[in-house]
């Protein structure tokens, strides 16, 4: 099988990871990729090998291009989304798919009416441990789930200048939150109830703190921050019959199962984190197979998870300025 072709628009810090572990694979191959500053996109290309492009389009319509790699912040995605699907290339684009919802909804309907596959990079759930918690949980292996309790907080305000900043609708929600908000819709459904406090600070949430509940009855509290680890990254489901935890829960490879003080079972995947190959295998595979959207990450889960995050976002009383 010859290696799947990519284009990267955007060459910062995830593309360069991200690079590295698709290129090592040997299945992968970047042949063209485009950014903002060329010298960045002549580096990212000297690197790995492919053609820095000055205009975007001109990147995604290089020779040979299978699919194209959103990776900008979250505020350009729409406008790259958009460009791609318009010229028939099918999308791979990083969480949160675009800043609102009824962004995302036009884009689903654009791939729609084009025809052209369309994805969101949310990468743990193209993975085992993740679908392999929600298995359990379909099962009834821990009876009605009676509550659950995600923490993500990670202090990560200086990771990138973009997460500080709001012209590029930095923040935790969009950053971070969006992981454990989409753990619980993918678990749960959508919520029927939904309350949110946030601190906001120069434009941009700090931490966002959510209580849901579902349909079955189902109570989930979570926390996310940008500006502390207060209760780390962990997630605890308790049910009637059981209990599930996981420690890094968007990309941990453990997941433990409890029934009782000796009965359990835990799911060990490689021990190194899920890694994003996995994700990058099966949207190369889904495209060439003649998909127009992914089995493992549906467009109504990101489109419902958006909607979500604009609920959260009203009720924490954040708004962005003019986004860059
Ligand atoms: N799935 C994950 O685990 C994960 C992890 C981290 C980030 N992310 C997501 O990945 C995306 C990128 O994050 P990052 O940390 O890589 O950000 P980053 O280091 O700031 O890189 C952003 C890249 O986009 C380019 N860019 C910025 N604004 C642009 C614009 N208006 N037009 C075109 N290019 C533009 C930048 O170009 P120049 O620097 O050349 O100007 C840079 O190449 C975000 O959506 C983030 O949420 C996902």
């Amino acid at each position: 099988m010859s290696k799947f072709k990519w284009c990267f628009i955007g060459t910062g810090k995830l593309a360069n990871h991200i690079a590295e572990e698709i290129l090592a694979s040997g299945r992968h191959e970047i042949v063209s990729c485009y950014t903002r500053n060329p010298d960045n996109g002549r580096a990212f290309a000297d690197k790995f090998g492919c053609t820095a492009y000055e205009d975007a389009g001109d990147a995604i319509n290089a020779e040979g291009v299978e699919g194209v790699y959103v990776v900008t912040p979250h505020n350009a995605h729409k406008r790259f989304v958009k460009l791609a699907l318009e010229m028939g290339k099918p999308v791979l684009c990083e969480k949160p798919f675009t800043v609102e919802a009824k962004d995302t909804d036009e884009l689903i309907a654009l791939s729609k009416e084009k025809n052209v596959y369309l994805c969101e990079a949310m990468w743990t759930w193209f993975a085992k441990p993740a679908n392999t918690v929600k298995e359990w949980i379909d099962e009834g292996r821990i009876g009605a789930v009676r509550s659950a309790r995600f923490t993500y907080c990670i202090n990560s305000i200086n990771y990138a200048p973009r997460v500080a900043d709001p012209r590029r609708a930095g923040g935790a929600l969009l950053d971070i939150t969006v992981y454990p908000i989409t753990y619980a819709y993918r678990l749960f459904g959508n919520p029927v109830k939904i309350e949110s406090r946030g601190l906001i600070k120069d434009g941009i949430d700090l931490w966002d703190e959510i209580e849901m509940e579902f349909s079955k009855g189902e109570k989930v509290r979570m926390r996310a921050s940008i500006v502390d680890y207060k209760g780390m990254e962990r997630m605890v489901i308790k049910g009637e019959k059981g209990r599930i935890s996981a420690p890094f829960y968007h990309f941990g490879q453990r997941a433990k199962l409890k029934k009782s003080l000796f009965f359990g079972e835990t799911f060990k995947g490689t021990g190194s984190g899920i890694g994003y190959l996995p994700e990058f295998d099966t949207v190369s595979s889904e495209i060439r197979e003649g998909l127009k959207e992914s089995r493992m990450v549906p467009l109504k889960a990101t489109s419902d998870v958006m909607h979500i995050i604009d609920t959260v976002r009203e009720q924490i009383g954040l708004e962005y300025p003019d986004l860059e």
